[in-house]
Formats: structure tokens, sequence, C-alpha cells
């Protein structure tokens, strides 16, 4: 997985002062122009999740759709999105959080996640963790479990992880510099 990672971390292209001054955005999207690459983050997920039990894989809109269906074709289970507010149809749970300036909302369908199931939530980035900590509640109001939440990079020091109380993988970690979310 380590290889993996630094092979793929070199990939990444970085923009300085993206959306906004001072912000070095470090942007995945290259990851998906080669194939060789996207299997590579595919795989380096999959080896982590190993024999852990996954009947579902909840991915987060928007940046979390680019890599969680096929995410959750590699470890044979189903894939449920979490979508901003408005875009589902029929019923269905609903969660706020905190935004950089004010406050967002995340939705799931309701009875789509069968009570019980093992679910793995993954999204590109863990910034201050407000929306994966969202997701997680849309899964739990599901009556599913959260087995693990997984993301491509992490921003360590707005120490989103300890928002989400259960086990936490990012490709890359550790980052020490401002980075945008
Ligand atoms: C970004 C990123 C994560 C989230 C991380 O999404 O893709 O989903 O922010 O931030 P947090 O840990 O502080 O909640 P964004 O809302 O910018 O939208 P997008 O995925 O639709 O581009
Ligand atoms: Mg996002």
């Amino acid at each position: 997985i380590t290889a993996i990672a630094t092979e793929l971390k070199a990939n990444l292209k970085q923009f300085p002062n993206f959306p906004s001054e001072g912000i070095l955005f470090e942007d995945f999207l290259p990851i998906f122009t080669k194939p060789d690459l996207f299997k590579k983050l595919v795989e380096a997920f999959k080896l982590y999740i190993g024999d852990k039990k996954i009947d579902y894989v909840v991915g987060l809109e928007s940046r979390g759709f680019l890599f969680g269906p096929t995410l959750a074709l590699a470890l044979n289970a189903g894939f449920v999105p979490v979508r901003k507010p408005g875009k589902l149809p029929g019923p269905t749970y609903t969660a706020e959080f905190q935004k950089e300036y004010g406050s967002d909302k995340f939705q799931i369908q309701k009875d789509v996640l069968p009570a019980g199931a093992k679910v793995l939530i993954v999204d590109d980035i863990l910034a201050t963790g407000g929306s994966a900590s969202a997701a997680g509640e849309l899964v739990t109001a599901s009556g599913a479990e959260i087995v693990q939440y997984l993301f491509v990079m992490e921003l360590d020091f707005l120490k989103g992880r300890d928002k989400l109380g259960k086990p936490v993988f990012t490709l890359f970690g550790g980052q020490d510099q401002k980075f945008s979310s």
C-alpha cells in the first residue's frame, strides 16, 4: 500500500492559491485520467480492507462519487450515495453539518441500507470531518453499521478523524501544509 500511495501521490497536481489566496489545492483528478493509476487507487483500498466484510460502500457527493462505485464493485458490495439536499427522490434522512461559512446538509434515501448492513464510507478528503460525520449520522439513522471510513487525503491538522469515532484510513495522511478541501 505504501508503494502505491507514493506513486499516486507523485501524480497529484498542485494548484497554489485555489480556491482562495494562501491555499494549496491538491488535485487528485489526474489519477482518473490513467487507467493504471485508477486501478492502483482501487487496489490500495482493496488491500487495506482485506477480508473485512463490507455490504455497502456509501459515497459522498461529489468527489466521493468518482471512485466509490468502482471500489464497491471491487469489494463486491453495493453502492449508496449521500447527496446534497433536494437531489434524492422519496423519503430521506437529513443531517446538518458546519461548513467554512454557514452550514450544509446531506441526505440519504430511507429503506436503502438494510438494518445491520456493514458500511464503508468513502470520500476524497477528510478535512474538518463535518461532511463525513454527517454521512455517518445518516448511515446510523438507517440502522446500518459503520465499519470504516476511507479517504484519499487527510488534512490531519484539522483533526477531522477525532469527530468520526470509527476506524479511519487515509491513503495520504500526515499532511503538514495548508491544503484546500
Ligand atoms: C470537500 C471534499 C469533502 C469535504 C471535506 O467537498 O470533497 O467532501 O469538502 O471537508 P470537511 O471534512 O471539512 O467536511 P466539497 O463540499 O468542497 O464539495 P464537492 O465534493 O462537491 O466538490
Ligand atoms: Mg466533497
